[in-house]
């Protein structure tokens, strides 16, 4: 089973659509389309990024893969037993999530890597509809702000009802935690606000919560 996602040529959002058709036309082999979900149909925990990056996920078609961001979050993955096999930033590595999965707030490449409020809120039907889809999901990491609150709301709750802090980790319904990080952009590495040990701190929290 896979999980919901929007169709190739969405045409939902104008500036997104006239961005992915002038990717098209320069890049015409990369995946330039909204970027599915990838992982486990039975995942306990949902990654939620922000969006794809133009050469990383846009390129490759898979969530945080071809660019700096996913380095940090595979890793992760891969050592706290959320995924096996190697990740080499490409689609055909073979990597495989186990019990997890990874989507974006936004699905579709935004210019300067910024969705607009009105494009995020036109993107929130698949991320409820891929929360419905997970039956055993026990717990969302959100990187960055925005996927935190597009997970509020997805989830029915006011923004102002959970406050995004980096290594909280948010009760959001009976048997579902929210637990919050900063995104591992290569900006954040770069200005020391998001250490690799600061990302290993959030993941022994999921993987407490999670049993792993
Ligand atoms: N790639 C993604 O798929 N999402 C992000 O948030 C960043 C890079």
């Amino acid at each position: 089973m896979s999980l919901p996602d929007p169709r190739p040529d969405c045409p939902l959002c104008p500036r997104l659509k006239a961005f992915r058709d002038d990717w098209r036309a320069r890049e015409p082999g990369w995946f330039n389309a909204p970027v599915p979900s990838f992982g486990d149909p039975d995942a306990e925990l949902l990654v939620v990024g922000l969006a794809p990056g133009v050469r990383g996920a846009n390129r490759t078609g898979r969530p945080f893969t071809g660019d700096f961001a996913g380095e940090l979050l595979y890793s992760s993955l891969i050592e706290f037993g959320f995924a096996t096999g190697r990740f080499d930033a490409r689609i055909d590595d073979g990597l495989t999530l186990v019990g997890a999965a990874i989507t974006n707030a936004v699905r579709c490449v935004p210019p300067e890597n910024k969705p607009t409020p009105e494009e995020i809120n036109t993107c929130r039907p698949w991320l409820i509809d891929t929360i419905k889809a997970l039956p055993r999901l026990k717990a969302i990491l959100a990187l960055g702000k925005i996927a935190h609150d597009q997970t509020l709301r997805t989830l029915g709750f006011p923004m102002s009802r959970f406050k995004f802090v980096h290594g909280a980790i948010h009760t959001v319904a009976d048997g579902l935690t929210l637990h919050d990080t900063y995104h591992s952009s290569r900006y954040n590495a770069n200005t020391g606000r998001l250490t690799p040990a600061m990302f290993r701190d959030v993941f022994t929290g999921l993987a407490h919560r999670l049993g792993r």
